[in-house]
């Protein structure tokens, strides 16, 4: 199969492939997502097939409207269009409950659907031509990090999918919030760009962040997976002193380039065997890409004061680096 790149003025033809069957990756303001209408049975299946994504890992949800919603979803809490009013479109992912039009194939069998609304005026455009809501996990291959440009998309899926939207890099680089809105008080399933501060501030109270990595509890299936993960493997540590003394112990810091150090301010340290960059959220999953098309050895990530508070990036680094798989 030839992956076509479209451009925006050609979202019709996407439609149509969409409404055919077809997967199309198209970007968002967080990441790119592996499209396919929610009604089409054959398309969901071939999007788990194509990204190796386990079964029991559920789809987000795309929309164009509040009113589509309803297309999706069931008895929808008051809360959640309080959530829609302060934080849609943009990088804000609410599960409800899973109206019966759904498959549950979607859903990876659970009784609820997780559904957003981006802000990408090309999202929205293709949404709104389809004429459904669009599944959309990120269009990358399961465990890899997720993609913020066409060229990411097509380093995993050319061949394997019919087109990919190009809609320049990714705005926030980092995948959306994810909330559940199915028991009384909210809970954090996944950490964002919308931050907890961000989600107290217009609930009024203070929320609970489900830690499933570390509980082993599995509310938000996908929590489970390793994630976002280069070939080589990742080493976090808090302090300067830390990072000298891990660089000091590595065999192969000789080899030029073979070791990458990020940072979010800039170091001075200087030696062939180490490559240097500056890591945002926005940076975070080209860098990790560019480390294993590199050849990376060995990946350190220099995780202080300022970066430890940034949920979302610290969120990423973890699943990144840790060995649950
Ligand atoms: O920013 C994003 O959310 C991107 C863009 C493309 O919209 N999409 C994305 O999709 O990150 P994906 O499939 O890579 O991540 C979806 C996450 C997974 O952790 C999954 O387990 C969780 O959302 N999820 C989906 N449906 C759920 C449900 N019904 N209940 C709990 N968690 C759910
Ligand atoms: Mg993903």
């Amino acid at each position: 199969m030839q992956t076509r790149v479209l451009d925006r003025s050609e979202l019709e033809t996407a439609a149509e492939l969409i409404l055919a069957g077809q997967l199309v990756a198209f970007p968002t303001e967080t990441v790119y997502g592996l499209g396919a209408s929610v009604f089409h049975e054959e398309a969901i299946e071939s999007i788990f097939r194509v990204k190796g994504r386990p079964s029991d890992n559920p789809l987000i949800v795309h929309v164009h409207s509040l009113e589509q919603v309803k297309e999706v979803a069931r008895e929808i809490p008051p809360l959640f269009y309080q959530l829609a009013e302060a934080f849609w479109p943009g990088p804000l992912t609410c599960i409800l409950k899973r109206n019966s039009s759904v498959p549950s194939l979607v859903s990876a069998g659970l009784d609820s659907v997780a559904v957003r609304m981006p802000s990408h005026k090309t999202a929205l455009e293709l949404i709104l031509r389809a004429q459904v809501p669009l599944v959309g996990p990120s269009a990358n291959l399961s465990g890899k990090p997720s993609p913020t440009s066409v060229e990411h998309v097509l380093e995993d899926f050319k061949g394997q999918i019919a087109a990919v939207v190009d809609g320049g890099e990714s705005e926030f680089g980092i995948e959306s919030t994810v909330i559940s809105l199915l028991g009384g008080k909210p809970v954090i399933l996944r950490p964002g760009s919308i931050t907890q501060a961000c989600l107290e501030k217009i609930l009024g109270y203070s929320l609970e962040v489900e830690h499933a990595v570390t509980t082993g509890a599995v509310v938000s299936p996908g929590m489970k997976y390793r994630h976002y993960a280069p070939k080589c493997p990742i080493v976090l540590v808090d302090t300067m002193a830390q990072l000298l003394e891990q660089l000091r112990a590595q065999p192969q810091k000789g080899k030029r380039g073979s070791c990458m150090v990020l940072s979010h301010s800039a170091l001075n340290l200087k030696s062939p065997g180490i490559q240097f960059h500056l890591l945002s959220a926005k940076t975070l999953y080209s860098l990790l890409r560019r480390s294993d098309a590199e050849g990376v050895q060995v990946l350190f990530v220099l995780c202080d004061q300022q970066m430890q508070a940034d949920e979302a990036l610290m969120n990423r680094l973890m699943k990144a680096a840790s060995p649950v798989v």
